[in-house]
């Protein structure tokens, strides 16, 4: 049987944090160990170009992606490691997309509305055409499975949407690709508003923080009194909750939404324990990533034999139905 193929990227802003790490890598992992999957997983740097970014910076901002991923586990024997604008039939395919999807549909997207209002200044072409690239990057490996975190959504029903107008216009056979999801979907923001993003300062916790710094950026996460009727589905208290859950098991969550019932927590004891159980997680990964610090050679040769990699497999879609257009 034919293996099913995987695809999933991140933008190139800088360090991967634990939001990229829960909601994305985690799942990139798990679909890698499945040998029933073709996993392929890039670096999305055209799309970083879609909001303000620093081009002298660009290329090691990549690179730290990459370093993150393998750092991560992440592991070039199994699965093609590659820079997206190292394969140029991504935006090929992207302009044919562009010709099945209306103008109005792109306008109404949550994702480009909130873009715009968050860089006002960046409201361009290209961030309008941010998922119709994205479709594109997830078919040009007729990839099924997509494990990225919930707010990908909207870009993902626009591939479907992609796929099956191609599919009927130009008789092609193009999946319907689906989110891959993990239990880290989504995870809020250590300021207690909003998700973890690498544009809001203070909210993120980055893969290769270390001890100190984890309880530094846990101590600054607003909590209340401890105890109420309630527990707090929102703010500070709901993010401590989920992390507690993920990270310390769903046992200890309800010893603390108990507590939080009872007798009260004490959350400089929590926020200690959870920032430990953190970085037990870390530590392999940011062993890991010295590692491959210290071998750029090595680093080089797994993005460009992915990028080869991925460059055969790109053609023959983009062949595929440059030839079903009439081109
Ligand atoms: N939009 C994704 C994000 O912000 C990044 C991305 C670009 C992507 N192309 C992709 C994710 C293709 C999955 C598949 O996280």
């Amino acid at each position: 049987m034919a293996q099913k193929r995987v695809l999933s990227g991140i933008r190139a802003t800088g360090r991967l944090h634990l939001g990229n790490y829960l909601g994305a890598v985690k799942g990139m992992l798990a679909l890698q160990d499945d040998p029933t999957y073709e996993t392929f997983y890039m670096v999305a740097d055209l799309h970083t170009l879609t909001t303000p970014y620093d081009p002298k910076s660009l290329k090691k901002d990549v690179r730290e992606v990459v370093l993150d991923y393998l750092a991560a586990g992440l592991d070039p024997e199994k699965s093609t490691i590659f820079v997206q604008s190292q394969v140029p039939d991504h935006v090929e395919l992207s302009y044919l997309f562009s010709t099945v999807i209306s103008l109005a549909r792109m306008q109404h997207l949550p994702t480009y509305k909130e873009k715009v209002k968050q860089y006002p200044e960046s409201s361009t072409v290209a961030l309008l055409y941010y998922p119709v690239l994205m479709a594109a990057d997830i078919l040009v490996y007729k990839a099924e499975a997509v494990p990225v975190g919930i707010d990908q959504e909207p870009h993902l029903e626009i591939t479907r949407e992609i796929a099956r107008k191609m599919n009927s216009a130009y008789s092609l056979d193009l999946p319907e690709p689906k989110r891959f999801a993990t239990k880290g979907e989504y995870i809020p923001s250590l300021t207690g508003e909003g998700k973890m993003s690498k544009s809001v300062e203070g909210s993120f916790i980055n893969l290769t923080d270390d001890l100190d710094t984890i309880k530094s950026k846990l101590a600054k996460v607003p909590t209340d009194s401890g105890k109420g009727d309630e527990i707090p589905e929102r703010g500070g208290v709901a993010v401590l909750l989920t992390l507690v859950d993920l990270f310390e098991g769903e046992g200890k969550k309800k010893e603390y939404k108990q507590r939080y019932l009872g007798e009260g927590i004490k959350y400089s004891e929590l926020k200690d324990k959870l920032a430990e159980a953190i970085f037990e997680e870390l530590k392999p990964v940011q062993e890991r990533r010295k590692k491959y610090e210290e071998n750029p050679e090595l680093v080089d040769k797994i993005m460009n034999e992915g990028a080869e990699k991925a460059r055969k497999v790109a053609r023959e879609t983009l062949q595929e139905v440059k030839g079903a257009m009439g081109l």
